[in-house]
C-alpha cells in the first residue's frame, strides 16, 4: 500500500517511523511519504492561509497550494492522472482522506475498506478548514472521504491521520505478527472486548475470575462472550442496538 500525507507540520508524522508501521515501512508493506504543503506557495512568508469570505473567527486553507500538492501526487501514481477522458476508473483512484470534525466517523469498519485500497492520500487540515473548492476539483482525480475521529475538535489533522494509519496499517497482512489478535479485539465482531489478566494469579489482594484457572476452553469462551456482552450493554449500549440477530447466539440472549 502506497501511504502519501500532506501537512504543514511534517515532523507530526515522525511517530509513524516508530513501531509496527515503521516496521512495515521498513519491511516494504508500506510505503510512506510526508509532502510540506508549504513547499507549494509562491511567497516569501510562505502562505497557506487567508482569511474567509462572509467574514468570521479564523483562517481558512487557500486552495492553490492544495492543488499543486495533490497534482504532484496524483501524477506521480501510475494510472491515477485526472486528464483521462472522464478521469480514472473508480477503482484506480487513490483514495483522499480529508481528517475533519464534519466528515463521516472513521469506525473499524472503515480500516478494514481503506486496508483493501493501494493508495491512501491523507489531506491534513489546519486552522478552520481547506477552501471547498479544493474538494470539489479533487473528486475528478480522487475519491474524496471527509473523516471524522469522533465528535470533538483537534487543532487539526494530523493526530488524526497518525489514528488512522495505525489502524488501517495494522490490517494490512503482514504487518501484525499473529493475525488471531486481529479476530479477538474490540470491534472486530462489533462488542468491546473481554477484560484480560496476566500473572501473577493474585496481586494487591485482587484474584483473578476462577474460570480462567479452570482449563475448560468452553467455559472460558463462555466467560469471555458474556464479559463482551455485559461491558458493551454498559459502556456502549449503541452498539448493542446495532448487533443484528445473527450476531447472537441462544446463550447469548439469555445472558
Ligand atoms: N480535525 C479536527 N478535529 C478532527 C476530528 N475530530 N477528527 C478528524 N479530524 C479532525
Amino acid at each position: 500500500m502506497r501511504l502519501d500525507v500532506v501537512s504543514i507540520f511534517p515532523e507530526y508524522l515522525a511517530a509513524l517511523d516508530l513501531s509496527l508501521i515503521g516496521k512495515a515501512r521498513r519491511d516494504g508493506l508500506l510505503e510512506m511519504s510526508v509532502t510540506d504543503l508549504r513547499d507549494f506557495t509562491a511567497d516569501r512568508h510562505r502562505t497557506v492561509d487567508d482569511t474567509p469570505y462572509g467574514g468570521g473567527a479564523g483562517m481558512v486553507m487557500k486552495p492553490e497550494p492544495w492543488a499543486q500538492a495533490l497534482e504532484q501526487i496524483r501524477d506521480s501514481t501510475p494510472g491515477s492522472r485526472g486528464d483521462q477522458p472522464g478521469g480514472p476508473a473508480r477503482s484506480q483512484r487513490p483514495v483522499l482522506i480529508v481528517p475533519s470534525p464534519a466528515g463521516e466517523v472513521f469506525t473499524q469498519e472503515t480500516a478494514r475498506e481503506l486496508a483493501e485500497r493501494d493508495h491512501l492520500v491523507f489531506a491534513c487540515g489546519r486552522y478552520e478548514g481547506i477552501d471547498e473548492r479544493v474538494l470539489e476539483w479533487a473528486r475528478e482525480s480522487f475519491e474524496v472521504r471527509p473523516m471524522s475521529l469522533g465528535d470533538y475538535v483537534l487543532n487539526g489533522g494530523e493526530v488524526a491521520v497518525l489514528a488512522m494509519v495505525e489502524a488501517i496499517g495494522r490490517l494490512i497482512p503482514g504487518v501484525i505478527g499473529n493475525p488471531q489478535s486481529l479476530v479477538e479485539e474490540s470491534h472486530s465482531d462489533g462488542l468491546l472486548e473481554y477484560p484480560v489478566y496476566t500473572k501473577p494469579a493474585s496481586w494487591r489482594e485482587r484474584g483473578i475470575p476462577e474460570v480462567l484457572l479452570s482449563g475448560h476452553h468452553g467455559k472460558i469462551a463462555r466467560w469471555r462472550r458474556d464479559e463482551q456482552l455485559r461491558r458493551t450493554s454498559s459502556r456502549r449500549p449503541d452498539l448493542i442496538e446495532r448487533l443484528q440477530p445473527a450476531d447472537l447466539d441462544a446463550r447469548d440472549r439469555a445472558a
